[in-house]
């Protein structure tokens, strides 16, 4: 079975990695071509298009940046839908809205193939590791069919619901996650006058209620920003929170719902941005509220 990737940023490169790892026939696909490079030393294929990418393979990833980079990677003139692609399945993993994966499930569907969504948790190493959480929105009898593959990138596969779901509980996910690196900021800025070596005082924080998870596993990195350091390599970046957290409130604004935290922590993370952290992980973000100097 070939498997296709297109997409191959942070996250494609790291799926790909891992399913070389394994063994698997990869080939992938990407906009900039240089980052198919290192893929192929490894013993990836790559196509020179999305269509010669679905073409070549019998399931296709996409894991792209949004909605834009999925509708022309899809729906453009030598797009993965642009050849004939009857039978085949498309996973989408992209962190996008849900109304995104449907429109794209109805597209793939005009013309034979079947595509289900499986936006993830975790971050480069998971998907290293093939410990990712997979989301799973789709039609039961696509996602059994993929359940053997995606087993091979998540140490958990939720089959959430009918496409979109997926999409849904992503966005939902996210949301504490990405407003905790603010909070924790504003936390830390009340520890100013605590004397005491930061790996220490991440350390506390993160055996306390005052933590989620992620901390237990960015800890390290963020003691390393209180210390003066630059993460890298950057995993999660500024801008991607940016687009996920824009995403989160379109989404609310189509339901009807409102999210007061989620656009103050939006517009804390787009200052940071015209600051310069644009392109930095989200780990610096903490430190950045710490030590900018508010007038
Ligand atoms: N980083 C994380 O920790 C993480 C974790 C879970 C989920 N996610 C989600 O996973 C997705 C990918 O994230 P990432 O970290 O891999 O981002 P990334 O490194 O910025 O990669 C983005 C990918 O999208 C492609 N792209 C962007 N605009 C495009 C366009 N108009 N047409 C075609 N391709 C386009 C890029 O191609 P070029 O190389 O040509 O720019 C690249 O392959 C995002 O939806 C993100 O929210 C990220």
């Amino acid at each position: 079975m070939k498997i296709g990737i297109a997409g191959t940023g942070r996250m494609g490169a790291a799926i790909a990695t891992r399913l070389l790892g394994l063994g698997r026939a990869v080939i992938v696909w990407n906009r900039t071509p240089q980052k198919t490079q290192a893929l192929a030393a490894t013993g990836a294929a790559v196509a020179a298009t999305p269509q010669e990418l679905s073409t070549n393979s019998d399931i296709v990833i996409s894991m792209l940046k949004d909605a834009a980079a999925i509708d022309a990677t899809y729906h453009g003139e030598h797009g993965l839908l642009a050849g004939d692609v009857r039978g085949k399945l498309f996973i989408e993993m992209s962190t996008v809205r849900p109304e995104v994966e449907r429109l794209l499930a109805a597209r793939a569907k005009e013309t034979g193939a079947a595509l289900i969504e499986c936006p993830v948790g975790g971050t480069v190493g998971p998907a290293k590791e093939g410990k990712l959480f997979g989301f799973v929105g789709g039609d039961a009898a696509d996602v059994e069919r993929a359940r053997p593959l995606l087993k091979e990138l998540c140490r958990r596969v939720e089959h959430v619901g009918g496409i979109g779901a997926g999409a849904s509980m992503k966005l939902a996910i996210n949301l504490p996650l990405l407003v905790y690196y603010q909070a924790l900021g504003e936390a830390l800025s009340l520890c100013r006058s605590v004397d005491i070596e930061p790996a220490r005082l991440i350390d506390i924080f993160s055996d306390t209620s005052g933590a989620p998870n992620m901390l237990k596993v960015r800890g390290p990195a963020i003691a390393a920003t209180l210390q003066g350091k630059e993460t890298t390599p950057v995993t999660f970046d500024v801008n991607l929170i940016r687009k996920d957290l824009r995403t989160m409130l379109d989404e609310a604004a189509g339901l009807g719902v409102h999210l007061p935290l989620t656009a103050q922590a939006l517009k804390r993370y787009d200052e940071a941005a015209q600051n310069g952290l644009g392109a930095s992980d989200a780990t610096m973000l903490p430190v950045y509220w710490l030590r900018h100097e508010r007038t």
